[in-house]
């Protein structure tokens, strides 16, 4: 590949990181525990606003017509959520964020009361009655009695979690009989050990660059889902519709990468937190485009 060739693919792009970065070395290290989640998210809180959305949604944007990036196209999954919620139910959301989902749940069902749990959850631009916001660790809610929940909804904040049976069986405890369970995540197409050595490097600095456990595949988590008791009542695909988002931020990401010098000195200056998140944004695309990853939608009833 000459110099001003871009890199179009994830072994180009493996290739082209590694004149500048050791690979091995920078995937290396766990980063699953909550305090790495949370000083992850301290030190991308900024770049979050400014590059995924001003209004505090922390998740991919599902392109309605599936070629155009728009910042409307924010609520596709609180809206899915919104399906399953009645008047009077109680809602809970799992790793809240920025608060912009529930937000924009809680002033659509002014009778339904919300509880959002966040490691670190953002200061809200307006404050609700029916909207409650605290920061704790969802892997453990003690001060919620079993059956509490009519709907828990979770957008791409599971894949943070290395145990998964445990954080299961704990929504399944507050979740109601019957009640519902919305997750939206990226996934493994394929199982981690069918990859070649680009797209396993691929997938290990794209779960470092988000700071999640090791991303599984789909299979896994629906294992999961059936060991912990949880029915699946549907399921899409969104990695097309996400593509526009994903191809936006490979943009950006880009614009630094691809330069060898520029992309030395950002690793030298900028914290390791906050690099990896671009290196997330470069390999994203590619790893979708070559069916490697994708973005899942699962709605799910507790059995
Ligand atoms: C990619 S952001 C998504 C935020 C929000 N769901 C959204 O769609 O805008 C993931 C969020 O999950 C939170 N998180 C990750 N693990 C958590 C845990 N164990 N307990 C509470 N929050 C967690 C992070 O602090 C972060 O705010």
């Amino acid at each position: 590949m000459s110099q001003n060739t871009t890199p179009a693919t994830i072994a180009e792009k493996i290739q082209h990181m590694e004149k500048f970065l050791d690979l091995e070395k920078f995937i290396n290290g766990d980063k699953n525990d909550p305090k790495d989640i949370e000083s992850y998210y301290k030190t991308n809180h900024a770049a979050y606003r400014r590059v995924h959305s001003k209004a505090g949604f922390m998740h991919f944007h599902v392109s309605k017509d599936g070629k155009t990036f728009s910042p409307e196209d924010a609520s596709y999954q609180p809206d899915v959520a919104a399906q399953f919620i009645k008047s009077g139910d109680r809602v809970l959301e799992l790793g809240s964020g920025q608060g912009a989902n529930i937000l924009h749940l809680a002033k659509k069902f002014p009778d339904v009361t919300f509880d959002g749990l966040d490691l670190f959850p953002g200061k809200m631009a307006e404050e609700l009655p029916n909207l409650t916001i605290t920061k704790q660790d969802y892997t453990q809610m003690p001060q919620f009695a079993d059956n509490t929940f009519d709907v828990i909804y979770a957008i791409e904040t599971l894949v943070h979690c290395s145990d998964k049976l445990k954080v299961f069986a704990e929504i399944k405890r507050v979740l109601k009989p019957g009640g519902i369970f919305v997750v939206f995540d990226y996934a493994l197409k394929n199982a981690y050990e069918s990859y070649d050595r680009e797209n396993q490097l691929a997938v290990s600095l794209i779960s470092k660059g988000g700071a999640a456990a090791l991303i599984e595949s789909v299979a896994e988590w629906e294992d999961f889902f059936a060991k912990t008791g949880f029915a699946v009542v549907s399921k899409k695909d969104l990695t097309e519709p996400i593509m526009p988002d994903l191809r936006r931020l490979e943009h950006r990401a880009a614009c630094i990468l691809d330069h060898p010098f520029r992309a030395k000195v950002v690793f030298k200056t900028l914290p390791n937190q906050f690099v990896s998140n671009i290196i997330l944004g470069y390999l994203g695309a590619d790893s979708a485009a070559e069916g490697a990853i994708v973005y899942k939608e699962w709605v799910l009833k507790k059995d």
